[in-house]
């Protein structure tokens, strides 16, 4: 029956999300302390609950002799100092030098990646390459990559839960996690610090490619974005509606806003909100205040005809590198 009951409880442990499902060394230490520390704390429950029924059992009234409150005293400090001390210095033997081994490694990676929380957006950076993208990590699988996390105006946290642990996004500050995915394939994360409103919209995607292939990746995203002959109108009219906010490489160059150069080669809209499909891009410009409410765009009804916000969105969708 317990047994059952186990099995039901963990099975909502898998998933995209699961910590118990790891992708990289560093998410393996830590979902093994998570069964370190399930395991030996569950067996402190059975025990408590064995010796209460086993009180509860008992007949008669309590002895009140010297002997038996002797014995009462050493339950008392055995299970309530000595056991938990004991518990956490255990817990702490472990957890140091695993927790050591999640921190990122002396000697500098190849390779760095910034990361910006916004309320409520990831703004992503390659410095070393000039390529800015949002909601979004792209980076070689089977090699550690610090990523250099702050927040813009709130702290937030960033989490991928199946390749590293939490670590925050404080304002004014820098902190470092490193990543490596084992095998290339899609990783969610999410913010887990909450921000404010629109915490529960705040997700992202880390893509793990092989080298050659996150280099093609990265290097498509160098150039400016290329217009054909009927786009210079669109280009033009987005510049003027949305480029204060919003850049894209070559067109406009706002930073209120997430980056849109390849807005076109996205999983979703919104941070997580909404799947990228065909027609996607208008809905969400059309309808994003009842998407994802209260988030900081200002509605587009009244202030850029519909048929601009047409042919911008159609232009969007195509910005694929
Ligand atoms: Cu950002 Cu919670």
């Amino acid at each position: 029956m317990l047994a059952l009951l186990i099995v039901a409880l963990l099975s909502g442990c898998d998933g995209a999300y699961s910590i118990l499902d790891p992708a990289s060394t560093s998410a393996a230490i830590a979902a093994s302390f998570w069964w370190g520390m399930f395991i030996w704390f569950t067996l402190v429950l059975v025990a408590v609950v064995v010796l209460w029924l086993y009180a509860m059992a008992r007949k008669g009234r309590p002895q009140q002799d010297a002997t038996a409150v002797r014995q009462g005293r050493r339950w008392i400090l055995g299970g309530g100092i000595i056991l938990p001390l004991v518990s956490i210095a255990v817990l702490m033997a472990f957890g140091l030098p695993l927790g050591h081994r999640t921190l990122p490694a002396k000697e500098s990676p190849t390779m760095g990646i910034q990361v910006v929380g916004h309320q409520w957006w990831w703004e992503v950076r390659y410095p070393d390459a000039g390529v800015i993208t949002a909601n979004q990590l792209h980076i070689p699988a089977g090699e550690p990559v610090n990523i250099h996390v702050t927040g813009e105006e709130v702290i937030h946290a960033f989490w991928v839960p199946r390749l590293a642990g939490k670590i925050d996004m404080i304002p004014g500050h820098i902190n470092v996690i490193q990543l490596e995915a084992e095998e290339p394939g899609l990783y969610h994360g999410h913010c887990s610090e909450f921000c404010g409103l629109l915490h529960a919209h705040m997700a992202f995607t880390v893509r793990a490619h092989t080298r050659e292939e996150f280099e093609a990746w990265l290097r498509a995203r160098q150039a400016p974005t290329k217009l054909g002959p009927a786009e210079h109108g669109i280009a033009a009219d987005f510049q003027k509606y949305c480029g204060r906010c919003h850049r894209v490489a070559g067109v406009s160059s706002g930073t209120e806003g997430p980056d849109l150069s390849d807005v076109g080669s996205r999983d979703s809209l919104g941070a997580g909100t909404i799947p990228l499909e065909d027609g996607a891009i208008l809905r969400w410009l059309n309808d994003h205040q009842s998407l994802k409410p209260g988030n900081l765009m200002p509605e587009h009804k009244g202030r850029v005809p519909p048929e601009t916000l047409e042919a911008i969105a159609e232009w969007l969708e195509t910005l694929d590198p």
